[in-house]
């Protein structure tokens, strides 16, 4: 099995805009492109607030360029407002994710210049940053050093100068992701580093936010390497041993793996039954968190559990899914990369809560001694599951996940799973559905989502389709009324497993993975949801 190799990153730093020697510095190689951020005003397009007018990029890579109001030989300065009346002219309005090139490279030896619009001037916000540095990087050019002048001022409230730098750090590493393990020849068409040039900013501040941008952005990207990687090489095994590579010598973090024994010993019986299908062995991930500088409320540090569906390739079992429901079931794994991916990011972040991680893995597959529709399991907790659709088996491995979690007795449990078909058709590919048993917990949640800048929704736990999942012979069965409801009725049998514990389930099944590439999006795995956990986990230390 080949190493996960992680894949080539943009590299992020930062200067003052102001100090031409320092950002010169801050890009190690020459800057072949200055994104000038833009908003959106209903006089046109202007530039962001203390965006100055002429800034000088040093050490530009050649001769200043024709832009430049003033010249050296080594440094460009660069005039913008003629080119930004002549942008609005030619249909650029500053709106989040539109990009100008206002001076091309050819123009002369200095850097480009790309007009980057921020959206509505009363309306900047870390969200907006994050999607303009996207769209920036995306058009900066083919190799060496970008920068990007980054504004100070967001009307968002929660915003800060931290905030920012962080979400221009992240949106640009995130758009700059590939996946390139089996690729045999080199991409080496895009800029290798970003630097963050802050207007107006506190140093310290800024040089905060670019660190943490650069973390959080690395953390969705191992959760998208190990979702990328093919489903052969990514089994059970393999994901539970890249997990503990990858937590190896992280301060705070502890992480146990379950082999099969372990797994029936613990009578896991939704997971077992799952992987009895399967030549590959299924695993238990448990991994811990501790925080070097714990947060209390009321007496205690809050703790929160994260429960990932782990299910490496999901087939449907003999309840076979057809040849193009299988086509991107390599995903189904993306709940358990991204609570990898998240508690290993804690202490990079500085999350002040106690976390852990339970991720269980296993294929589903069609195998001779594969679950049979009719078949019951028992499940860690005692209750029984009558299986009338293989295929309905994020269910089954959760329920053992969500009884580990409970005995835990935390603060909060949270799931990702790609969990229904049924969600996807609700809500599209670009947004997750919420579901939860705690109000409070789901708006928590939320809120952690919007300032991530991943698409939420809730969804109901209406209780009257209780009833949707009555079973003849058992407790329950894995599967609700066809073409009704069916986030809800998945959601309802979970939250059994929950009880007693604040919950929050997301469904995932849409955007944990994307068609295309634009903006912080790449083709294939998208991390969903390691931002909005992050962000989350964060707001528990504060709350103290
Ligand atoms: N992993 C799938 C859900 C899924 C579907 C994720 C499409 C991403 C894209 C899940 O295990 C599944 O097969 N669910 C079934 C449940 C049904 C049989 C009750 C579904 O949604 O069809
Ligand atoms: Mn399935
Ligand atoms: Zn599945």
């Amino acid at each position: 099995m080949p190493p996960v190799t992680r894949s080539a990153l943009l590299s992020v730093g930062w200067a003052a805009a102001g100090d031409p020697a320092a950002l010169a510095e801050a890009a190690g190689s020459p800057v072949t492109a200055v994104g000038v951020p833009v908003v959106e005003t209903s006089d046109g397009p202007v530039l962001a607030p203390g965006v100055p007018e002429s800034f000088t990029v040093a050490g530009a890579g050649g001769p200043a360029g024709s832009t430049s109001h003033r010249s050296t030989s080594t440094a460009s300065t660069i005039g913008t407002a003629l080119d930004l009346d002549r942008a609005g002219q030619r249909g650029f309005a500053g709106k989040v994710g539109q990009t100008m090139n206002v001076v091309g490279p050819d123009a002369g030896a200095g850097p480009a210049v790309v007009f980057v619009g921020c959206g509505p001037l009363d309306a900047v916000n870390a969200d907006s940053l994050r999607r303009a540095a996207a769209a920036f990087v995306r058009d900066a050019g083919e190799s060496g050093a970008a920068v990007m002048i980054v504004p100070p001022a967001l009307a968002d409230p929660a915003g800060s100068h931290t905030r920012a730098a962080q979400a221009a750090a992240e949106g640009a590493v995130l758009a700059m992701y590939r996946f390139v393990s089996h690729k045999s020849e080199a991409d080496s068409s895009r800029i290798e580093r970003l630097v963050v040039a802050a207007v107006g900013l506190q140093e310290g501040q800024v040089a905060e936010g670019v660190r943490r941008g650069a973390a959080v952005a690395d953390a969705v990207c191992l959760a998208r390497d190990l979702v990328n990687e093919p489903p052969s090489s990514m089994t059970p095994t393999r994901l539970a041993e890249a997990a503990v590579e990858h937590m190896a010598g992280r301060p705070g973090l502890t992480v146990e793996v379950w082999d099969e024994a372990r797994i029936a010993d613990e009578r896991l019986g939704g997971l077992l039954g799952v992987a009895r299908g399967s030549a590959e062995p299924p695993r238990l991930l448990r991994a811990s968190y501790e925080p070097a500088d714990p947060v209390e409320v009321d007496g205690r540090v809050p703790h929160v559990v994260l429960v990932g569906k782990g299910i490496t390739f999901d087939s449907g079992g003999l309840s076979l899914k057809t040849a193009e429901g299988m086509v991107t079931m390599k995903t189904d794994m993306s709940g358990a990369a991204a609570v990898v991916a998240v508690v290993s990011a804690c202490g990079d972040v500085g999350v002040r809560a106690r976390v852990t991680a339970i991720a269980p893995m296993t294929e589903n597959m069609p195998g001779g001694r594969a679950i049979k529709p009719g078949d019951v399991l028992t499940t860690r907790s005692g209750r029984t599951i009558e299986v009338l659709n293989t295929d309905a088996e994020g269910r089954l491995v959760l329920a053992d996940g969500l009884t580990l979690a409970t005995e835990l007795e935390p603060d909060a449990i949270i799931d990702l799973a790609t969990l229904t078909g049924a969600c996807v058709v609700a809500l599209g590919m670009s947004i997750a559905g919420v579901i939860g048993s705690d109000d409070g917990l789901v708006d928590r949640v939320r809120a952690a989502s919007g300032r991530a800048g991943e698409a939420t929704w809730p969804l109901p736990l209406f209780d009257d389709y209780r009833s949707h999942i009555d079973s003849d012979v058992a407790d329950m069965k894995n599967v609700g009324k066809g073409g009704q409801a069916g986030a809800i009725s998945a959601a309802l049998l979970l939250a059994r497993f929950a009880e007693g514990t604040p919950w929050a389930h997301l469904d995932i099944a849409g955007p944990a993975r994307s068609d295309e590439d634009a903006g912080v999006l790449t083709k294939g795995g998208t991390g969903f949801g390691v931002r909005t956990l992050l962000e989350l986990l964060e707001d528990y230390g504060h709350s103290g």
